[in-house]
This record gives C-alpha cells, structure tokens and sequence, in this order.
C-alpha cells in the first residue's frame, strides 16, 4: 500500500515536473484578445478569451465568471468534461467549443444576449499548479427602429413636426438637421421613455418654417449604428398654411368692423329713439296742458 502511494507521488511530481519544462514555468497566460465587446440584443456574441500559448486546455478546469456590484458570480464552469451553467440568467445559453478548447480557445459563446448581461467578464483557468484569468467588458446594444417623422399641424408660425424611434440601448442621440446637413437640433425639445424592456424610446418635437422647405433629416444615432428619416414640407403646406393665416385675418378684420359698425348703428338708433321720446312727451305733456287750460276756461 505505501510503496504504491509512493509510486503514485513519484508519478505525479514527474508528470508536474514535465509540464513544467514543457511550459517553461507559467510562461504562458490568458488573454482577452479584445477588451470590450459589443452584443446586440437577441443575437450570440463570443466573448473571446484564449491561452497565450498554442496548447490544449483539455483537463483544465474553466471558469467564466460574471462580475457584479459587490463580487462576481460563475455563470459557466467546465472540469473533467462536465459543462455547467451555475446561473439561471444563464440558463442554456452559454457554451464552450470542444475544437477551440483543444486549441487552447476558451471564448464562450453566449446566446440571445440580454441587456442584463451587460457588464464586465472573468475567464480563468486552475490547474493543479497554475491559474491564470482575462477580463473584458460586454456591452449590450440595441438598435431601434428607422425614425417616423410625422406633422403635427400649424403651430406658432410653422408647422410642428414630430420624430419617433423606439427600442434603443444604451440611451441614443436624436440630431435634427436642415436641407444643408446642418445641426438644427437647438430648435428641437427631446424626450427618452425607457420601456418595461429596458430599451428605450425618443420623441422629439420640431417647428419648421418656410426655411426648411428644402427638407429636414431626424437622425437617431446608437453606439455603432444610426437610423435617419428625411421629410420634405412642400411650400404649399405653408402656402396654403399663410393663406390660410390671411384669410383668417380678413375674416377676423371684416367681423370687427361689422361688430362696430353695428355698435355705432345700435347708439345712433337708440340716441334717436331716446330724442322721438322726449319729443313725444313733449308734445303729449303740451296737450295736456293745453286741455287744462281749456277745463279752466270752461269753469
Ligand atoms: C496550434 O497547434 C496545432 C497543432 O498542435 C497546429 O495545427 C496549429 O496550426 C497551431 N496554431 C497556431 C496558431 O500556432
Ligand atoms: C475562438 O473560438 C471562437 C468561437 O468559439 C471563434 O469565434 C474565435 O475566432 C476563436 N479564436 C481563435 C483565436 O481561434
Ligand atoms: C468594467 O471594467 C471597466 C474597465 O476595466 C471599468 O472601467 C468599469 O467600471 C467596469 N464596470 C463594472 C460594472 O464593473
């Protein structure tokens, strides 16, 4: 029994002792060919993590780990050929590829990204005298819908246009430019909704004047990609807007004038009216006298 312990130590420290001089003492580590990645929502990402050196990592125990606020969870681990998921966020979409892993590739394919996952990624490797890990960044990303650009109806001394574009992440920029490609965005008053699916929404409000009949672009501008809606306003709209305008202002004109007119017509009339009174009067209070001068004559 003793000597087979033994044999078997005697074995081990030789085995150790041949990686060591395969290896060359740690000479090798792991590294996150890149420092950030970019997911976009519902798709797979790789998230890249590899040994430095060309060699098998068969055997070795794997581990991505997930950082959070206060410590980092194992979301994925694979020792002596058994795989699990230790996360029920990430239940079923994490994987490793046999052929990488025998190449010394660790990324871990993640699937349908979510915008949970967001956040920063530790690969790490443990053997029995060696450990080794890589970090990198996920950034999730999703790119919303082509901007809806409608009008709104006359407003001030224009015309109030509208721009529309749902399902973005992170928050995105909302740019309104003239017919010339130049920012008009000062003019324009933005407002972001995040929905109950993290993404989030923009509206912003426009007045346009004749000046921008040569059209008007709303650009919606994500981290990688970005979505623009043209509009033109045909001159027309405020032609027919401006006439529009100015038969209101005849219209309002004549209503007043009439309106006076009628005033001045109504005084006239009851000034005249009040003066037949006083006339009438008069002239019934004078027979009146006169029938009492004749009652008195009589007596
Ligand atoms: C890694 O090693 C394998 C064989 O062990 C070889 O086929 C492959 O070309 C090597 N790759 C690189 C990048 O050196
Ligand atoms: C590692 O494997 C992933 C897929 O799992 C692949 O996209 C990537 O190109 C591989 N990297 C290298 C250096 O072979
Ligand atoms: C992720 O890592 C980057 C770079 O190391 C760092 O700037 C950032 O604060 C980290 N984010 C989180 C959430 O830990």
């Amino acid at each position: 029994m003793k000597t087979y312990i033994s044999a078997r130590f005697f074995m081990l420290m030789a085995t150790v002792q041949l990686c060591r001089t395969k290896t060359g003492e740690n000479k090798f580590s792991l590294v996150a060919s890149s420092p950030s990645v970019f997911g976009y929502v519902g798709k797979d990402i790789v998230l890249p993590c590899a040994l430095s050196a060309n060699i098998s990592a068969e055997g070795m125990e794997i581990r991505w780990l997930k950082k959070e606020k206060q410590n980092s969870i194992i979301i994925f681990i694979s020792q002596e050929n058994n795989e699990n998921e230790l996360n029920k966020l990430y239940q079923g979409r994490t994987e490793l590829l046999r052929e990488g892993v025998r190449k010394g590739n660790l990324s871990l394919l993640l699937k349908s990204v979510k915008i949970s996952d967001q956040g920063n990624y530790t690969c790490s490797v443990i053997t029995s005298e060696w450990f080794s890990d890589a970090s990198l960044t996920l950034n999730v990303i999703a790119t919303g819908s082509t901007p809806l650009i409608s009008l709104d109806g006359h407003q001030g001394a224009g015309i109030g246009v509208s721009c529309i574009s749902v399902g973005w992440f992170p928050v995105p920029q909302v740019k309104w430019l003239d017919g010339k490609h130049e920012d008009i965005s000062v003019r324009s008053n933005t407002k972001f909704v995040l929905d109950q699916n993290g993404l989030y929404s923009v509206n912003s409000d426009l007045e346009v004047s004749p000046e921008d009949s040569d059209g008007i672009i709303c650009r919606v501008s994500g981290v990688q990609r970005q979505s623009e809606t043209f509009i033109e306003i045909r001159e027309e709209l405020f032609q027919s807007f401006r006439a529009w305008k100015s038969a209101f202002v005849v219209t309002l004109l004549f209503l007043l004038l009439t309106l006076g007119l009628l005033a001045v017509a109504t005084v006239y009339w009851m000034k005249k009216r009040g003066q037949e009174k006083t006339a009438k009067l008069e002239e019934s209070e004078k027979l009146l006298l006169e029938e009492k001068e004749r009652l008195i004559e009589h007596l």
